[in-house]
């Protein structure tokens, strides 16, 4: 079960200048056309759904996929009055999609959590048409920065976040090749690095003092040092960044 607030803050998120730039050109590179079926697994609350109805229009569809009830329930909230998109309760490692019936497909930053990317991209070659476009997105937590004066606290910060974290922490920089493994061709690989500047949404996005309260349970980090790094983090000011890496592939 998310905490309640987490449909909430995917779509601030999604709608950060950083948040918006990525999306806008993964769109773009997805070239949707008129009439298509588009499927974007785990759509979370729906932030990108509004997008691709838009673009397949009238006489396309739109597919979101979430396994999660709490966003399943926000996002039918959100979509209910929109004919041609359909949210379906699933798993990405078992598509609940009819194999070879989809034109356009999105996972954005989905894969990192999955228990089995390689599956996952599987499911989504054998949901996808020949000549179908898939576009994958996700973060290379090894390459999050966070600016301190304390510098050797904040690379154990990103050090415990890639080892303790998050499932599969590295995989932005693995994305064409597990999309290679799976039998796409890759088309297009991108690289953007997302920036904060305030602290809040830096706190809410990379769990700066959730994390370093694990990081110093687990006896990773030292407990003064931790709380002296994050009380100068919140004094600011601020910045951090990370790697997002972009695949576009064809079927
Ligand atoms: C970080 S959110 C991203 C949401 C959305 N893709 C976006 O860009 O705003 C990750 C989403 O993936 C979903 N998810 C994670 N593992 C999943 C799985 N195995 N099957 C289906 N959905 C999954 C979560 O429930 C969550 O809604």
């Amino acid at each position: 079960m998310p905490r309640p607030d987490q449909a909430a803050y995917m779509l601030r998120a999604a709608a950060g200048a950083a948040g918006r730039a990525y999306k806008q050109q993964l769109l773009e590179l997805l070239d949707i056309r008129a009439g298509q079926t588009a499927l974007d697994v785990g759509c979370g609350p729906g932030a990108d759904l509004p997008a691709l109805a838009e673009r397949v229009g009238p006489e396309g569809t739109v597919i979101g996929v979430d396994h999660d009830t709490a966003m399943l329930d926000e996002v039918r909230r959100r979509t209910g009055g929109w004919p041609v998109v359909e949210i379906r309760e699933g798993d990405a490692h078992a598509l609940p999609v009819e194999p070879g019936s989809v034109d356009r497909a999105k996972i954005d930053r989905v894969l990192m959590h999955v228990a089995r990317p390689a599956d996952v991209l599987a499911q989504l070659h054998l949901v996808t048409r020949p000549g179908a476009l898939v576009g994958l997105v996700e973060p290379d937590w090894d390459t999050l920065v966070v600016d301190a004066e304390d510098v050797g606290t904040s690379r154990a910060f990103t050090r415990y976040t890639t080892s303790d974290v998050v499932r599969h922490a590295t995989i932005g920089r693995g994305l064409a090749r597990l999309a290679e493994q799976a039998g796409f061709t890759v088309e297009t690989v991108l690289a953007t690095a997302p920036v904060f500047r305030d602290f809040q949404d830096a706190d809410h996005t990379l769990g700066l003092g959730r994390n370093m309260q694990r990081a110093i349970s687990d006896g990773y980090i030292d407990e003064a040092r931790g709380r002296r790094w994050f009380a100068s983090l919140a004094e600011g000011p601020f910045f951090a960044a990370f790697t997002l890496v972009s695949v576009i592939c064809s079927r």
